[in-house]
């Protein structure tokens, strides 16, 4: 048995669409989108098919006239078969086990109410299948919680809490490049420090020296500051660069945002540390706009961390 047109025809063509879309690398658009031509392939494609199937109708059309009268009867009846799904109805007629109207005499019951009468059919089989299974669910269901104590809804909460926190630091440690100048804050988990040092000494350490003192690049220990200090400007330098030509190049190339975070936190620890060579001041002192109480202090150069450190735990 032939399918009829209007099948054979949708599926071939998405067929021939699935096929050019999975064999078309565009990326993340569809290849559609991505490239038109291929919206004029598809167009070609439809109406080939189409041209097809016309010609086989009228291949159709033409053996057909050829036929003696008794084979273009034979024909058209075959033709007129429907295709049956005999094992679909035979399940369904099993699982209802409904009664053909034309039987409904049978099982009709005595009363009439109005002229209302009820039908006695039996439970369907579908329906009681699904309760037996209800039953030994149930069953199970007993003897595994109220009898063997399997484990209670109190420990299942809980690990599905602990699962939720697990996925919850999953996320941010991968979120943690979402960070941008606006959002960063100071890190002050030994875990990001170190891991900002480890960043610091294998990409800075030329020009600012291992302890921050400067070298080519200013002195990162005192609390005078070119491009501003505080952690927003520090990993804002650090991503952008200093000025045209002098040297610090931006970082964003080749550090992601998280481990500009982490240096830029790590370069703040440097502050009011000693170094063994420190380059003179270079910039301006720089208070923190936003810190709680502006203390009018000039002698201590540890004033800078603590004020960024604050404002990351205000
Ligand atoms: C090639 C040498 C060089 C390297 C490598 C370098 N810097 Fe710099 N850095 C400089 C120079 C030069 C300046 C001054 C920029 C200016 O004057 O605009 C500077 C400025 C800075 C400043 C701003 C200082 C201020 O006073 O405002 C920070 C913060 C800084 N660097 C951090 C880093 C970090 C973190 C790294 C490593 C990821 C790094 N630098 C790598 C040369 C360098």
């Amino acid at each position: 048995m032939r399918t009829p047109w209007w099948i054979r025809i949708p599926v071939l063509f998405f067929l021939i669409f699935g096929l050019m879309e999975y064999f078309i690398d565009s990326g993340d658009k569809p290849a559609i989108i991505e490239y038109p031509i291929t919206q004029f392939f598809m167009l070609m494609v439809l109406m080939i098919l189409i041209a097809i199937e016309l010609i086989l109708k009228s291949i159709e059309n033409v053996m057909f006239q050829t036929l003696s009268a008794e084979a273009q009867e034979r024909y058209l009846t075959s033709k007129s078969k429907k295709m049956e799904w005999k094992w679909a109805k035979q399940l369904y007629k099993r699982l209802t086990k409904s009664r053909s109207i034309e039987r409904e005499g049978e099982i009709i019951l005595d009363h009439n109410y109005d002229g209302i009468r009820e039908l006695d059919n039996v439970l369907p089989p579908w329906w009681v299948y699904l309760f037996y299974v209800t039953i030994i669910f149930s069953v199970v269901y007993l003897i595994r919680f109220h009898i063997a104590g399997d484990y209670t809804q109190a420990e299942e909460y809980e690990q599905e809490v602990a699962a939720a926190q697990m996925a919850i630091e999953e996320y941010k440690r991968t979120a943690k490049d979402l960070v941008d100048v606006n959002t960063v804050e100071f890190l002050s988990d030994a875990s990001d420090l170190s891991a900002g040092e480890k960043i610091f000494v294998a990409n800075c350490v030329v020009c600012h020296m291992a302890d921050g003192g400067g070298g080519i690049g200013p002195n990162l220990t005192d609390e005078y500051w070119i491009l501003g200090g505080g952690i927003k400007n520090v990993f804002n330098t650090i991503s952008e660069g200093g000025r045209d030509g002098k040297g610090m190049v931006a970082w964003k190339q080749s550090l992601k945002p998280a481990e500009m975070a982490q240096v830029a936190s790590y370069v703040l620890t440097l502050g009011g540390t000693t170094p063994a060579e420190p380059k003179a001041p270079e910039g301006e002192i720089w208070v923190d706009p936003d810190a709680p109480e502006p203390e009018e202090s000039e002698e201590a150069p540890a004033e800078q961390v603590s004020d960024s450190t604050d404002v990351a735990m205000n």
